[in-house]
């Protein structure tokens, strides 16, 4: 591939009661963002972790935060990932009944915005708000989860969605968020993503800095 992916390893496959460790392991790997999964057990079956914990991983770390918000009402909450360090702030098209106010309001914190499609989200409803948007992340897999597998039907939505970005002269990037490892990405990055989370995929592996590089460069 000439252009390489942008990688962003998730955290929540991290080892919580060492953070600190796999952060300075990111510093020093060849990732390009942090993502970051805030879970609220609303909008997803799970709960992660908040404002406080971006905080701290923003005080130990220079790359930039992608921070995705699988909770209801994101609207309320962006001045205060902006506080706490948050570079792109991405919400659920299926959280949000103002998605545009929600995009601007993302904007005006001077933070990237991004919007995130669950797996049976039609990547036509975005068509209206595409130049609006800094990212588009498709999910992989229903969100809630690390370690669960691709879902396959995700390649057919990147192409249509790089199909919309095209047409429409957007500059938006197309994340993709699930079920990525290195023998998948090839494929997704075909299809048209730019970015990539990666969670157990890196933090499972044996040396999770030289799998990064290994994602990276695929
Ligand atoms: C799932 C999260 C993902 C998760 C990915 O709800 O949005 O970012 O951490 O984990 P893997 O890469 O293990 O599927
Ligand atoms: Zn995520």
């Amino acid at each position: 591939m000439d252009v390489k992916p942008i990688i962003a390893p998730s955290l929540l496959s991290a080892d919580f009661g060492n953070l600190k460790k796999d952060i300075q392991m990111l510093n020093r790997s060849k990732a390009d963002w942090i993502h970051l999964d805030i879970m609220d057990g609303v909008f997803v079956p799970n709960i992660s972790f908040g404002i406080p914990v971006v905080k701290a991983v923003r005080a130990l770390s220079k790359k930039p935060l992608d921070t995705h918000l699988m909770i209801v009402q994101p609207e309320r909450y962006i001045h205060a990932f902006k506080e706490a360090g948050a570079d792109m702030l991405t919400v659920h098209w299926e959280a949000c009944t103002h998605l545009h106010r929600t995009i601007y309001q993302i904007k005006e914190e001077g933070m990237l915005a991004g919007v995130a499609l669950n797996p049976h989200t039609p990547v036509a409803g975005l068509e209206d708000v595409i130049n609006d948007l800094d990212m588009v992340l498709i999910m992989s897999v229903n969100p809630g989860f690390g370690g669960q597998k691709f879902i396959p039907r995700a390649l057919d939505k990147i192409k249509a969605l790089r199909e919309m970005i095209d047409r429409n002269g957007s500059e938006a990037l197309i994340e993709v968020d699930g079920g990525v490892c290195r023998d998948n990405i090839a494929a997704i990055v075909n299809a048209g993503a730019d970015a990539l989370v990666a969670g157990s995929a890196v933090f499972k592996a044996e040396n999770p800095q030289e799998e990064i590089s290994i994602l990276k460069n695929i």
